[in-house]
């Protein structure tokens, strides 16, 4: 639903976050994301990322937007020197419960991605990530990145994949395949109700109510090249992460792909910090 008057951004957040913090109470116990798995030994990272960030044995890597904290943890077990940031304070309790279980070292805070630079150490990763799900959270991607760049050593890296812009432009109906959503973003967010959510897991959301905005791929590529970041790699990919229409089969690695098209469903973008000389 489009809105007609921009509300403030603390309002957004504000209900983003409780219906964040109710879906991680139940994201917790579901197969999608298996816990048991993760502490039996199973790295939760996609396979475009492992590939992309090879071996970040020392680094020190921050992961926002961590939900509560597997691919964090994933690459704690990897060698990282890990810290996970997330607005939700259930999804930070939760990581830390689940980083003790695991006897794994990891940090993690309850922030806002626009407010990082107040609970952490500016200039002080190697590597800013960031993966699927994360940019339809953001008002202001010049706001993200400007965070993301500040957090970065010189030449350090800042690593995101996500939904690629035209994923949100087509339309959920599964039989007609068709473009109804936004490209270009604005400033005025959707109103977007979600009852449930993508783990499967059945259970009704009391906090239904979300705002999400869309992202086109020159605003991503204007906010990085703007906050002092350079692009190395821009890549699109025909598959995606999760399961948008009952007709994708699922390749190799787990992403989903709509046979007999090419469209571009994620992207990733892999960065470094240009130092001020
Ligand atoms: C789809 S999840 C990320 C999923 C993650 N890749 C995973 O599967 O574990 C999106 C996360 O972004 C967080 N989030 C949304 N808006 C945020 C903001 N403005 N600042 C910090 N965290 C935010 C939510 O709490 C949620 O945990």
């Amino acid at each position: 639903m489009k809105l007609n008057e921009p509300l403030l951004n603390e309002t957004y957040f504000r209900a983003n976050r409780e219906n964040w913090n109710e879906r991680v109470e139940r994201h917790v116990g579901t197969k999608y994301y298996d816990v048991q798995r993760f502490l039996s030994g199973r790295c939760t990272l996609g396979a475009v990322e492992l590939k992309a960030l090879g071996d970040v044995a020392g680094m020190r890597i921050l992961h926002l937007q961590c939900h509560f904290g597997l691919d964090t943890l994933s690459l704690s077990r990897m060698g990282g020197i890990v810290t996970g940031v997330d607005f939700s304070d259930t999804a930070i309790q939760k990581a830390r419960e689940i980083a003790e279980r695991a006897g794994l070292s990891a940090e993690f805070h309850c922030a806002n991605v626009y407010s990082v630079c107040d609970v952490l150490d500016c200039g002080s990763f190697d590597l800013v990530f960031a993966s699927y799900g994360v940019f339809c959270w953001i008002p202001d991607l010049f706001r993200w990145f400007s965070a993301a760049s500040a957090m970065l050593k010189p030449h350090g890296r800042v690593f995101i994949v996500d939904g690629h812009p035209m994923l949100d432009m087509l339309s959920y109906d599964a039989d007609s395949l068709s473009f109804n959503g936004r490209y270009f973003h604005e400033k005025t967010p959707e109103l977007c109700t979600v009852e449930e959510s993508y783990t499967g897991d059945g259970g009704r959301l009391v906090n239904s109510t979300t705002y999400q905005w869309s992202h086109h791929m020159g605003e991503y590529a204007t906010a990085a090249g703007s906050t002092g970041l350079t692009i190395r790699i821009l890549e699109e990919f025909p598959y995606c992460y999760f399961r948008k229409y009952p007709c994708m089969v699922q390749r190799t690695g787990g992403y989903w792909e709509i046979p007999d098209r090419d469209w571009p469903l994620m992207f990733s973008m892999d960065c470094s910090k240009t130092p001020v000389v």
